[in-house]
């Protein structure tokens, strides 16, 4: 066979075979953005609510783990650092940016400001799953910190922030901890849920886990008490199944 022959059935070999996956792709591509979208709903859109300490640091575990986070500001422009550090799955935004791209709420904002956050975005956050990590402390709050230890916190936070699917988290430990004990190697670091609504609880404590530590529900919003400020489960950094232990929880 002339050399000329065999090269040209090559090249139309090749070209069939780049033809075939062109077709192939093509043929692919739906699948593709199906799989992309179920990858996507399995990695819920987190809008921050305070990107200080504590939201700037959960936020930046999340952004690890493959979520997409708008990190929320009153002053956007000082959170470039933040998430220019944090790569193509961070970007930064105003408050209402951060309620309206997120699937789920992160707040961690000084707790006195809850009820301004209420009110200012009522419609916004109603059926929003948000999970709450702020803590009530009198010398910075004032008077709802009484409140707080009258009617428990979750109570009370979901007082201020009505129609929201509220979940107690994240507030335990100092960020420091957070940022250091993450994806430890087991036993994970464990993290205290509470929430009256199941769903809403299911989605906080798979995100705990993909920040990199342990859930542990303690139960409704009522005892989310057990681990606010002064209660037995605060500032415990312990592992799961101590935690269950310290408030008498069934083994998981
Ligand atoms: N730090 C911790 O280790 C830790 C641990 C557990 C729980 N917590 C609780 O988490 C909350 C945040 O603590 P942090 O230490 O992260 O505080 P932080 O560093 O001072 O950050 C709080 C952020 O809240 C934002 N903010 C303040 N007032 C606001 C308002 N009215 N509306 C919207 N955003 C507002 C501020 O953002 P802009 O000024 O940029 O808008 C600020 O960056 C507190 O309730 C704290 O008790 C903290």
């Amino acid at each position: 066979m002339p050399e000329h022959a065999f090269l040209d059935r090559r090249r139309r070999g090749l070209l069939v075979a780049g033809g075939t996956g062109v077709l192939a792709m093509a043929l692919l591509r739906p699948w593709r953005a199906l799989a992309q979208a179920a990858t996507d709903s399995a990695r819920p859109r987190i809008g921050i609510i305070g990107s200080g300490h504590l939201g700037g640091t959960v936020g930046g575990l999340w952004v690890k783990a493959g979520h997409p986070v708008l990190f929320s500001s009153r002053h956007p422009d000082e959170l470039k650092d933040l998430v220019a550090g944090l790569g193509p799955l961070a970007r930064a935004g105003t408050v209402a940016q951060a309620i309206d791209f997120g699937d789920v709420l992160f707040v961690a904002v000084p707790y006195g400001a809850l009820p301004q956050l209420g009110r200012d975005y009522s419609d916004a956050i109603r059926g929003k799953t948000v999970l709450d990590a702020c803590n009530a402390v009198a010398a910075r709050d004032g008077a709802i910190a009484d409140e707080v230890e009258r009617n428990g916190i979750g109570v009370t936070s979901q007082k201020y922030l009505p129609g929201s699917r509220l979940v107690r988290v994240f507030n335990t430990l100092s960020y420091t901890i957070f940022a250091r004990e993450a994806m430890r190697p087991d036993p994970r670091l464990a993290v205290p849920v509470a929430g009256d609504d199941l769903e809403a609880v299911r989605v906080a404590a798979a995100l705990v886990r993909d920040a990199g530590f342990e859930p542990v529900v303690v139960g409704k919003l009522a005892d989310a008490r057990r681990f606010q400020r002064g209660g037995p489960g605060y500032g415990q950094s312990m592992s799961a199944a101590e935690l269950r232990q310290k408030l008498s929880l069934a083994p998981s």
